[in-house]
């Protein structure tokens, strides 16, 4: 397992629309691999393959907080969301994408998703609390889009300049 660099917004990567995964290969079962080993480093409760610069619709998840809770990875390949609750949700919401950014953020409060395993078979369940916040907004990576998308024009352009100041630092550091 490795841990891979997680590119910072903006990056005209993050805003790509992904490939759907076509089978389930030993290459994606490494990668899966290697993004949930990132995702523990950073430390993140959720990773969309985009945030490593590979354009496939896979996701991992693990959004148990409690700290002498087991850890509960989530493999998702080529999952779509295909019930949405009426009732929403509003959660702090950030990214590793995004680093020390953070907003509230409503969407719908459970979701069904539909996904495909790394053993191939193909799931649906449903997600509620902050694993429907993650699953949607990791779903939302897989189209190219950002939580900062779902904020006010200002708000978003004043992130976006303060990320491009940050990514300039690191680049001289
Ligand atoms: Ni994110």
């Amino acid at each position: 397992m490795a841990v891979r660099p997680i590119l910072l917004h903006p990056d005209p990567r993050l805003r790509r629309r992904a490939e759907p995964v076509a089978a389930i290969t030993p290459e994606i079962a490494r990668m899966a691999e290697d993004m949930l080993a990132t995702m523990y480093d950073a430390p993140g409760i959720g990773l969309a393959a985009p945030q490593v610069g590979v354009s496939k619709r896979l996701v991992v998840m693990d959004c148990v907080k409690q700290a002498d809770a087991p850890p509960r990875p989530m493999v998702l390949v080529n999952p779509e969301v295909t019930w949405r609750s009426p009732e929403t949700r509003i959660y702090e919401e950030g990214c590793l994408s995004i680093p020390e950014t953070f907003a509230e953020i409503e969407r719908p409060a459970t979701v069904r998703v539909r996904w495909t395993g790394l053993d191939g078979a193909a799931r649906e369940e449903p997600f509620e609390g902050l694993w429907a916040t993650c699953v949607q907004h990791e779903i939302d990576h897989l189209d190219g889009r950002l939580f900062i998308d779902r904020l006010s024009p200002l708000r978003r352009q004043l992130i976006t300049r303060r990320m491009e100041k940050l990514k300039r630092e690191r680049a001289r550091a």
